[in-house]
């Protein structure tokens, strides 16, 4: 039997479960996907139990992303440059950390159609906005990295690349990705990180991408659909860091559908 985890405080409400039981039986795999609450003071030795025999690996959620980087043995360039660790692998009793969210990111953005071309705007300057703006740097891209506090989007423009700027100072006209990664809109129908902001300036074809899901449709994505402008939520992002951690612990490619479609078959 494989065994796989979530790690996370809270952990109850994790749609991790449904997805990677999904991929166990789409893959013919024996294999069981728990998530645990793990206390930040409880991390150390959680992360040490997946050292042991038939234990792929595990995810991580709030609030260990970053502190599990101390714990591990190795470190891919994606988890350092980002600071940031979604997913462990274990191999013969070495742990590795890895960021699915980054490519994650990129693949459902590709598949959303966003156009590799043209600049592109970060909302947020936290760890999810870490991920975004070290991806879209990654393929080259010219970033502007908006944030409600100016100096963290410094900070991380510092360490990462791009541009801090505020609304006024971006170039929208160029701008064919506009990329939510703040948690402004999380749980909140009535919150937006954009508030009055005009859709219509954005290059023609523009995509908006908001991380989040829950609700699936924000108040940004509902405001740029008026404008007519295309917007995706957070799910495809979900799905694909999630089929990307299954490929890393079993080497099978499960197709994202199957990870989409335990997602649809929850609220
Ligand atoms: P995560 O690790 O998920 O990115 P985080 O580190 O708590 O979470 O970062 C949350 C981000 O959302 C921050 O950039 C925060 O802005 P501040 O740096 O000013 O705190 C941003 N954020 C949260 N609520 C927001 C809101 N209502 N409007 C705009 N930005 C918001």
């Amino acid at each position: 039997l494989l065994r796989a985890f979530l790690y996370a405080d809270p952990a109850a409400h994790s749609l991790s479960p449904a997805m990677h039981r999904a991929a166990f039986a789409a893959a013919g795999l024996q294999g069981e996907y728990q998530a645990l609450r793990v206390p930040v003071a409880e991390l150390p030795a959680a992360l040490e139990q997946l050292r042991l025999p038939g234990v792929l690996g595990a995810n991580l959620s709030l609030p260990h992303k970053e502190a599990a980087l101390a714990h591990l043995d190795d470190l891919s360039e994606a988890a350092r440059a980002i600071g940031a660790v979604n997913t462990v692998i274990h191999r013969e009793g070495r742990l590795t950390g890895e960021n699915t969210d980054a490519p994650g990111l990129l693949a459902a953005l590709a598949e959303a159609g966003a156009a590799g071309g043209g600049q592109a705007v970060v909302l947020g300057a936290g760890g999810a906005a870490r991920a975004a703006v070290w991806a879209l740097r990654s393929q080259g891209r010219a970033v502007w990295v908006l944030n409600r506090t100016r100096q963290k989007a410094e900070a991380l423009t510092r360490d990462l690349g791009g541009q801090a700027a505020s609304p006024g100072g971006v170039p929208w006209g160029a701008v064919t990705l506009l990329v939510n990664a703040s948690s402004a809109g999380l749980s909140d129908p009535t919150s937006t990180p954009l508030p009055g902001f005009d859709f219509t300036a954005l290059a023609p074809g523009a995509l908006v991408y908001d991380m989040v899901y829950q609700p699936r449709e924000t108040r940004l994505l509902r405001e740029a659909r008026a404008a007519g402008v295309r917007a995706e939520n957070g799910l495809g992002m979900l799905a694909h860091q999630a089929r990307l951690a299954f490929l890393a612990w079993t080497g099978v490619p499960v197709p994202v559908g199957v990870f989409l479609g335990a997602l649809e078959a929850r609220p």
